[in-house]
């Protein structure tokens, strides 16, 4: 459904936290959609190393200057949650072939749920197809460098958490 508001999309993840990749996915969805809303998931199952309210911080500090990306959170299905911001389209962002067999499980139960909502794959720029917040959370407890594949907010966030040091964001 295309309301007043114009194309909506949706780019949900866990963000946990944001990376680079995450950044070019948004930049590019926002050239092609009127507003999209990156929509953190609240999921008690997890223990992320960011709470959800350092990551809507962080999420928000980033973009800002950026009137079409709002953030936001939300629980429970992804489906219920976009048909309430009136969104009609999902963004995931697609790296390799891997990503593809649970992306489209993904995708193909979300059209079952919800046979109006549409889900677009992203690509990011090659220079961050193997980059995941998986992977810089491990490298980063390990001693590594993430310069580069985390906004530099995230990267003095991770640095300060690492150190027990306060917020600042
Ligand atoms: O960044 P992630 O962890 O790969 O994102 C996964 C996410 C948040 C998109 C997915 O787990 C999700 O949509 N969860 C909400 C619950 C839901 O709708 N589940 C059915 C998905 S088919």
């Amino acid at each position: 459904m295309a309301s007043s508001a114009g194309r909506v999309a949706v780019y949900p993840g866990s963000f946990d936290p944001l990376t680079n990749g995450h950044v070019d996915i948004i930049e590019r969805g926002v050239a092609i959609f009127d507003r999209i809303i990156v929509a953190i998931l609240v999921n008690p199952d997890k223990s992320p190393l960011f709470t959800v309210d350092e990551r809507l911080a962080m999420t928000r500090a980033v973009f800002r200057d950026q009137p079409g990306v709002e953030v936001d959170s939300f629980q429970g299905l992804l489906v219920h949650y976009a048909a309430r911001r009136e969104a009609d389209v999902i963004v995931r962002g697609l790296r390799a072939i891997s990503d593809f067999e649970f992306e489209m499980q993904m995708a193909l139960m979300n059209r079952h749920l919800s046979s109006s909502l549409e889900t677009v794959f992203m690509m990011p720029a090659e220079a961050y197809t193997y980059v995941s917040s998986r992977l810089v959370k491990e490298i980063f407890a390990l001693g590594a460098s993430v310069t580069g594949l985390v906004p530099e907010l995230v990267e003095a966030r991770l640095a300060s958490k690492a150190t027990g040091g306060a917020p600042g964001v």
